[in-house]
């Protein structure tokens, strides 16, 4: 791969895990955050300690048990929740602070009805005091997204100045289309005093489904962390999909980028964050879904059994998942019968295969899937008819 290094920050257990019904016990979150340390992410964030005593257990807990990835706890720009989190991550090996404030003009006026002057005012004070605590400290922007560049570009300068070590640049209501927001990235790099010295990073909402595109965008245009989640979970229509942004990474910017994630985990990952918060993968989810690697009609599935890489762009084997799957319906053909045949156990020769097809059709016009169990079923069927 690459040599530029794109850090992963996941979040599954913060933003993710913010989600109503999404609530893990501390032994549920320590074995994700191990899970997620296994993985190779580079930053954990562990939770809001100042937002109950359960969160700052937890981002104890896992600060406790978590050695090489960062462990990040998230605060306002309140001192009390600073200090609350420089607490909770005292025994991190790696701590990190996460502090910011809302910077767009609907933030400023409704949220809290104060100005872009007295909000920068507030952001260089909870950096500087966050500085007081641990060493790397993240700033976020909130609704940076809806931000005006050159406010934004003020703020993060003077954060940089107060000693934040990297900036993260949220698209929190999931409004930005990808062109939007890798140009607010390039724009900071390009207008931000002292941008040399933090690290640019991308946390993309999905209202509009766009978050890994915004993310990969942001990449392209000077962000060298993406803030992600596991499956994509998170607030309403969830963050950005850390598998698929690692495999965007290791698929098509081989050649300019590199990461630490260990792929052929993804497949496992996904499975026990979403039976951990009872949070079901939809089938189609790219990478890591149900379907993400199955072929059901016919001319798909001939093209599969000719060779994988006709309809298939990534390894199964590369995210944790066994082999490509040929699923029998009404629309497979002949080719996927054999090859499912075959798999059982019975080497058909094409007269044979025209008898069990014809049977095999009435069966499949009756039922969404034809199983292991139908297709022994037809098969025996099929040779007595025949015999
Ligand atoms: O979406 C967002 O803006 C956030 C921040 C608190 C980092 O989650
Ligand atoms: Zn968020």
């Amino acid at each position: 791969m690459g040599d530029t290094k794109i850090h992963i920050f996941d979040t599954t257990l913060r933003d993710g895990e913010q989600v109503p019904g999404c609530k893990l016990n501390h032994q549920q979150k320590i074995i994700v955050a191990k899970a997620l340390e296994g993985l190779g992410v580079d930053v954990i964030e562990a939770g809001f300690p100042i937002s109950s005593p359960g969160d700052f257990e937890a981002v104890e807990l896992i600060s406790k048990n978590i050695k090489h990835s960062t462990v990040c706890g998230l605060s306002r720009s309140v001192e009390k929740d600073i200090k609350t989190a420089a607490e909770a991550l005292k025994y991190a090996a790696r701590p990190r602070i996460h502090t910011g404030i809302g910077t767009s003009e609907m933030h400023i006026k409704y949220k809290f009805n104060s100005t872009q002057d007295k909000i920068l005012e507030r952001a260089v004070a909870a950096v500087k005091y966050a500085k007081s605590f641990v060493e790397d400290v993240e700033f976020y922007a909130e609704d940076a997204g809806r931000t005006d560049n050159v406010y934004l570009a003020r703020v993060c300068e003077a954060v940089i100045a107060a000693g934040a070590t990297v900036l993260n640049i949220p698209d929190t209501t999931g409004y930005c289309l990808p062109h939007e927001y890798g140009d607010k990235i390039a724009y900071l790099r390009d207008n931000v005093k002292g941008i040399e010295k933090a690290i640019l990073s991308t946390h993309c909402h999905n209202d509009l489904g766009l978050a890994t595109a915004n993310s990969i965008a942001g990449i392209e245009n000077g962000a060298r962390q993406i803030e992600c989640t596991i499956n994509g979970i998170g607030e309403r229509a969830g963050n950005t999909s850390l598998e698929e942004v690692a495999m965007i990474i290791q698929h098509r910017y081989a050649h300019m980028y590199t990461h630490n994630i260990v792929s052929c985990q993804l497949n496992s990952i996904s499975q026990l964050v979403s039976e951990s918060m009872s949070m079901p993968v939809q089938p189609n989810k790219a990478i890591v879904g149900e379907n993400a690697f199955a072929h059901s009609s016919g001319i798909h599935q001939d093209g599969v059994i000719k060779n994988r890489e006709n309809y298939e762009i990534i390894d199964p084997a590369e995210v944790g998942v066994d082999q490509s799957s040929i699923i029998l319906t009404a629309r497979s053909g002949r080719a996927a019968l054999a090859y499912r045949a075959k798999e059982i156990g019975h080497n058909l020769s094409k007269d044979q295969l025209d008898i069990v097809y014809a049977q095999f059709i009435k069966v499949a016009d009756q039922k969404k899937e034809v199983y292991d169990s139908d297709l022994k079923g037809i098969l025996s069927q099929s040779f007595a008819t025949a015999i």
